[in-house]
């Protein structure tokens, strides 16, 4: 007996957002019927879009880490459901005496490294991220907004990343018990709690951002992860998106470290694609960073 999608809610991906979920058990269903082969199908999806990066017991470990950044910097359990927590890190670090604040922010770069080696992708930038957030911002230029498509553990890199000058932070991917652990970790920061979850495959994901747009979209390591779900969605963002740059980036290896070609793959497809979109885009920057190729690309 087979109980479709809602069988899905309350197994291993059960914190997964529904939609994401519906959508996967609507296609593979229209190809094979309701049965075990459609339940089979949408079990590997999963594993290959989410599960082979995150897991519930990676989530609980996150979690922990936040609650220890809380407790370090004395603001345990003073968090706003709302808004920015007024007892953030950056409020504390800025009254706080000097050795206090270098001590502080050792703990907390410690801290933040382990969280984001918790995400099978997000550890892959961990032994570069000083160079590669330098590389980003270097090229990108001032970015008070910013958007992180598909973000892993990636705004754990808050860390790294010119954190005055950032105002708002939006970030989404598929898991709920992520999406809640980065807003606590946005309220930390003093930011607003501006975490989501979204299925980017789909249509219509990005009619109902603030307008004036973004100063900086990070892309990092996605677009192959949607082009597999919905061939011209990893794309789509670059279209649908008000943005004045884009990191886009690739993984050189597989997960396991094995080199398929997908440097050579990756760029020829990505180059190709910007290149058909006309003079709107511009590669600004190309560059291999450890086992990542980073682009940046200026929307005109
Ligand atoms: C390769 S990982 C990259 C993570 C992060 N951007 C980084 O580089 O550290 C791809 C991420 O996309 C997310 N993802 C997969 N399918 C998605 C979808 N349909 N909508 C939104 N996020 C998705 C996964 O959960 C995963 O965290």
């Amino acid at each position: 007996m087979n109980g479709g999608a809602s069988d899905f809610a309350s197994k291993k991906y059960g914190g997964l957002h529904p939609p994401l979920i519906e959508r996967l058990f609507d296609e593979e269903s229209r190809k094979r019927g309701d049965g075990r082969e459609t339940d089979k199908a949408v079990k590997n999806k999963l594993h290959m879009i989410y599960g082979a990066y995150l897991n519930a017991s990676s989530n609980k470990k996150i979690a922990g880490i936040v609650d220890g950044l809380y407790k370090i910097c004395g603001g345990a359990g003073r968090e706003n459901e709302g808004g920015p927590d007024p007892s953030g890190y950056a409020g504390k670090l800025a009254e706080a005496p000097d050795d206090f604040a270098a001590n502080c922010n050792e703990k907390i770069a410690g801290m933040l490294r382990e969280a984001m080696s918790a995400h099978a992708s997000t550890r892959e930038r961990l032994p570069n991220i000083a160079e590669f957030y330098g590389v980003v911002f270097g090229a990108a230029g001032r970015a008070e907004t910013l958007l992180d498509l598909g973000c892993g553990c990636n705004p754990y890199a808050l860390g790294w990343m010119p954190r005055n000058e950032i105002k708002r932070y939006f970030a989404c991917d598929v898991d709920a018990g992520l999406i809640g652990t980065i807003n606590r970790l946005f309220a930390f920061f003093g930011l607003p709690k501006d975490a989501f979850c979204a299925d980017l495959a789909a249509e219509g994901q990005y009619g109902f951002f603030p307008p004036g747009g973004f100063d900086l979209v990070f892309m990092l390591k996605l677009i192959p992860v949607l082009e597999a779900q919905s061939k011209g969605r990893g794309y789509a963002p670059l279209d649908e998106i008000d943005a004045k740059h884009f990191a886009c980036s690739f993984p050189v290896k597989t997960l396991g470290g094995r080199d398929r070609g997908f440097e050579a793959s990756h760029s020829a497809a990505f180059e190709e694609n910007i290149a058909k979109r006309g003079e709107k885009f511009k590669i600004t920057l190309k560059r291999r960073i450890g086992s990542e190729l980073l682009y940046i690309v200026a929307k005109g």
